[in-house]
């Protein structure tokens, strides 16, 4: 694991853009897994400033998110489809046929799971995944004690995700819906590389015990430090429960420059 620790969520949102951008440059028809939540928003507008100032060209990706709640339709207010479709995909020169959020009204649910997951495998996996983390250590929505084999498939929020969750319901928890589809831990564990956005003080329990905490189902993001290729984009306030803290900014600005991207 790569633990990139940037004084605030705009510079470690900017250097994970860079990591998506030269991908995309060296890989036009680059696979990207792509994450909701308030995290990856200065990411997104990163990637449009890219796109509009410099140039930087969608129009062979293809992109697959990881969650989607059951029971909004795709232009509901707080559905990740129109999420994204707002926030990234209307704003740069994607083709949305090529962009793809599980089907929240799907009707046969574990078919629409096994459909999404033979998708990903027919555009020949995920070069990158973007993810964001829980307050409980969840990505996409694998709740703790997810199992670290799982592929897409129905999952239950639990009740702290669900209270974390209302503000974009306006506060309300009885609105925020109990099911989602989400990618599985194994889904994201064969992306080829998996990058982690976490910012602010609320967040800095479960980026510990992600990065040096045991490896275990009741946290799934510690999952990450078995994977080959993990990045995590940090603030300081993120970082301040992190024992190896130095240690990761000494790997950091040692890097010689041709790595520093990377
Ligand atoms: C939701 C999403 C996750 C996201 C999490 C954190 O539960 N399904 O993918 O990482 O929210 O949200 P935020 O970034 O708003 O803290």
């Amino acid at each position: 694991m790569e633990i990139i620790i940037k004084k605030d969520a705009l510079s470690g949102s900017h250097a994970a853009a860079r990591v998506v951008a030269r991908l995309v440059c060296e890989k036009p028809t680059a696979v990207i897994g792509l994450a909701t939540g308030s995290t990856p928003l200065m990411l997104y507008k990163q990637l449009i400033h890219l796109h509009k100032e410099e140039g930087l060209d969608f129009s062979k990706v293809t992109t697959f998110n990881l969650d989607e709640y059951i029971g909004l339709p795709a232009d509901h207010e707080q559905s990740y489809r129109r999420f994204m479709n707002e926030n990234l995909f209307s704003q740069i020169n994607i083709k949305m046929g090529n962009t793809h959020v599980p089907d929240g009204m799907a009707k046969d649910v574990p078919a629409s799971c096994a459909a999404y997951e033979q998708a990903i495998a027919n555009a020949g996996g995920i070069d990158l995944q973007v993810l964001g983390i829980g307050s409980d250590g969840h990505v996409g929505f694998n709740e703790p004690t997810s199992s670290f084999a799982s592929r897409t498939r129905i999952k239950t929020l639990t009740k702290q995700t669900v209270a974390d969750n209302a503000r974009f319901f306006g506060g309300d928890e009885s609105k925020v819906p109990h099911h989602c589809i989400t990618m599985g831990i194994g889904t994201i564990m064969d992306a080829r590389m998996n990058i982690l956005l976490a910012f602010g003080a609320n967040k800095a329990e479960a980026v510990a015990a992600t990065v040096e905490g045991p490896v275990a189902s009741i946290m799934p993001s510690s999952i990450l430090q078995h994977h080959p290729s993990a990045k995590l984009f940090i603030d300081e306030a993120a970082a301040t429960q992190l024992k190896l803290a130095d240690y990761y900014r000494w790997v950091y600005d040692g890097k010689p420059d041709w790595q520093k991207d990377a």
